[in-house]
């Protein structure tokens, strides 16, 4: 793996880079070299330009993420809560690594290159291709009950949208419980994931994938409608960057989730919050429920009006009724 990160740094650029310059560098044969180079096409699907008489390069140049640089990027109040930071390149899934993980210390951040099982909600998967996107998980550790972490979700899904929102993406949405939309596609999903037992502390897994340029090669494997950054800036945007200002209203979100909960994330809810008002339906393992979305209340649940009366739910998944879904509930 190291070998094939390091081939992959020196033609991030977009350069051109011949065989033997590549090989001197690394210090391996030419052999070596067209190999990584197959392997990296192959199996990761980069594609990597060769024209004779001039080497190897990237079409498409990119940012390979490095520990050490977004470290020093974040601000001090984030350095304070991370735990360690650590850059993968290629994991399962983020998620997992640190739900397994045993002695890795709380405020711990996993960022994974590539994915080869990337987690989604409700078992579907993160298409999670290499160097391209941003895919990390964040280990917490909460003193309370699991009860108390219901709104969660939510507060990481506000922290990610003030984070983008400093970056200068506009138009952003909030999904309930935690989607982040530009005009109704998704752009970022989170999971969070808890271990606990009864009365004691509770770990909290929370994962972050985010759209940044999504080839599309590997576009096909969605199964939803979605959207990257790059088309929503209409630029390229630095990875590293990104995920710097992502870490640092992340890591400072959870000891004040911890101390007040939700409250301090509602308004920001309630202003990106784009179901609210709107006729909706939710998906519950057993019925789908049809009314029109009341926003949420102090704890993050999802308030629904059916038939003149508000009902809460605290899980499921929700989408927006067109007109026919719509003039059909109404009949029912
Ligand atoms: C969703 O379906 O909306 C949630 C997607 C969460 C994806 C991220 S990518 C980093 C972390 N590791 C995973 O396996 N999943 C989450």
């Amino acid at each position: 793996m190291q070998n094939l990160r390091n081939i992959l740094s020196i033609l991030a650029d977009g350069h051109f880079h011949s065989g033997e310059a590549l090989a001197e560098r690394l210090n391996v044969s030419r052999t070596a070299v067209w190999k990584q180079i197959r392997r990296l096409s192959q199996q990761y699907n980069i594609p990597v330009q060769a024209v004779q008489g001039r080497g190897y390069r990237l079409p498409t140049p990119i940012e390979l993420l490095e520990a050490d640089k977004v470290v020093a990027g974040l601000a001090r109040e984030s350095r304070e809560q991370l735990g360690k930071l650590q850059v993968e390149w290629s994991l399962d899934s983020t998620n997992q690594w640190l739900m397994e993980a045993r002695d890795v210390p709380c405020g711990t951040v996993v960022v994974a290159e590539h994915q080869r099982r990337g987690r989604g909600r409700r078992g579907r998967e993160w298409v999670s291709p290499l160097g391209t996107n941003l895919y990390f998980s964040l280990l917490w550790c909460f003193q309370g009950p699991p009860a108390n972490l219901s709104g969660l979700s939510l507060a990481v899904a506000v922290s990610v949208v003030r984070a983008l929102s400093t970056l200068g993406v506009n138009g952003l949405g909030l999904k309930w419980p935690n989607d982040i939309l530009w005009q109704d596609k998704k752009l970022c999903g989170i999971l969070l994931e808890l271990q606990g037992e009864a009365g004691g502390p509770c770990r909290v897994v929370c994962g972050v994938g985010l759209n940044v340029y999504m080839p599309d090669t590997a576009a096909a494997a969605i199964d939803q409608p979605w959207t990257d950054l790059r088309h929503v800036l209409q630029r390229p945007v630095s990875r590293q960057q990104l995920l710097i200002a992502l870490l640092d209203e992340l890591l400072p979100a959870m000891p004040r989730y911890e101390q007040d909960g939700l409250q301090p994330f509602l308004d920001d809810w309630r202003r990106w919050d784009v179901v609210a008002g709107k006729p909706v339906q939710l998906l519950l393992p057993q019925r789908t429920v049809r009314g029109r979305a009341q926003g949420i209340d102090t704890q993050g649940n999802l308030l629904i009006e059916h038939n003149g009366t508000r009902e809460r739910y605290c899980s499921g998944e929700i989408s927006l009724r067109t007109e026919t879904e719509q003039h059909h509930a109404t009949a029912d």
